[in-house]
C-alpha cells in the first residue's frame, strides 16, 4: 500500500505583527521536524500588506522550510490585487512572482507556476505540479480589475476552461485543487465572483479542495462529489493556549480506485 501525506497551511499574514513571524517560524520548524519531506501547500495571505519587506521575510522563512519540505503556494488578497481593506498596489503581482512565484524544495521538477508561460500554457493564474500519484493544481483567485475595495476574488471563464482540461487530463491521479478564496462563503465583500462556474468545474472532478480566506476552520466530506474540502483557519492564530495547528491529510493508495483520504488537525 502506498501513502502520500500533505500539510495544508493558510493565512500566515507575515508582517501583521512580530508574533506572526515568530509563529510562522514555530509552525515551519514543527512541520520540518515532524513531517520532513512532506509537501506543504499554502493557500494564500502569506503576507499582510504585500510590501517588499514582508515578501522578503516570507521568502526567507520559505527558504528555511524548503530545506526539508517542498512548498507550493497560491496568492491571497493580502498578497496581490486588493489587499483586504488596504490600497491596491499595481506592483504586488510582480513582487509575488519575484519572491514566492516559484515552488521551492522540489527535487523532481523546478520552474514557475500560475504564469501564462507555465503549464498549462496560455492560461493566466493556473498551474499544475505533479508528484508521485498526485496532481496539485493551483489557482490565482485574485482580481486586479476589481474597482471596489474588497476582499473578494474572481475566477474567470477562461481559467475554468483551463481547469476543466487539467482535471480531465489528470483523471486517475489524486487531484488536489488549491486556491485562496472560499468558494461558497457569502457577502458582498467576501463572496468569490465566478464561484458557481468554479464549483461546477470541480464538481465530481477532483478529490481534494483546499482554501482559506475566512480564517474559520471548515471540513466538508463528499460535498459536490468532492471527497474532502478543507477551509483552513489563520494558521498564525493560537487555537488554544499557545497551540498552533496545521492540517495533515493522508492519502492511502493515491491514484487508485481504492484510494482513501483521511484528515486531522495537528498541534505543532
Ligand atoms: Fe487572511
Amino acid at each position: 500500500m502506498s501513502r502520500q501525506v500533505i500539510i495544508h497551511l493558510s493565512d500566515l499574514h507575515v508582517g501583521q505583527g512580530q508574533k506572526e513571524t515568530v509563529r510562522v517560524q514555530r509552525l515551519f520548524e514543527g512541520v520540518s521536524k515532524r513531517h520532513p519531506g512532506v509537501p506543504v501547500l499554502i493557500t494564500g495571505d502569506i503576507t499582510d500588506n504585500a510590501s517588499e519587506v514582508e515578501f522578503a521575510e516570507a521568502k526567507h522563512l520559505f527558504t528555511d522550510l524548503a530545506r526539508t519540505n517542498p512548498i507550493l503556494a497560491v496568492p491571497g488578497n493580502h498578497d496581490y490585487a486588493w489587499k483586504g481593506n488596504l490600497m491596491f498596489d499595481p506592483d504586488s503581482w510582480s513582487k509575488w512572482l519575484e519572491y514566492l512565484g516559484s515552488p521551492l524544495g522540489w527535487e523532481e521538477q523546478s520552474g514557475k507556476w500560475l504564469e501564462r508561460d507555465s503549464e498549462p500554457a496560455g492560461v493566466d493564474g493556473l498551474g499544475i505540479w505533479r508528484h508521485n500519484d498526485c496532481a496539485f493544481i493551483g489557482i490565482d483567485s485574485g482580481d486586479p480589475d476589481d474597482k471596489v475595495i474588497s476582499a473578494r476574488g474572481y475566477v474567470s471563464d477562461t481559467l475554468c476552461r483551463g481547469l476543466k482540461g487539467l482535471l480531465k487530463a489528470n483523471a486517475g491521479k489524486t487531484r488536489i485543487v488549491m486556491l485562496h478564496h472560499h468558494p461558497f462563503t457569502e457577502g458582498f465583500f467576501w463572496a468569490l465572483k465566478g464561484a458557481d462556474r468554479f464549483l461546477s468545474t470541480v464538481k465530481n472532478n477532483c478529490e481534494i479542495l483546499l482554501f482559506g480566506h475566512d480564517h474559520n476552520y471548515g471540513i466538508w466530506y463528499e460535498r459536490g462529489g468532492i471527497p474532502l474540502m478543507v477551509a483552513s483557519h489563520k494558521c498564525t492564530s493560537r487555537v488554544s493556549g499557545d497551540c498552533l495547528m496545521c492540517t495533515v491529510i493522508e492519502i492511502h493508495d493515491p491514484g487508485t480506485e481504492k484510494s482513501l483520504i483521511s484528515h486531522r488537525l495537528e498541534v505543532v
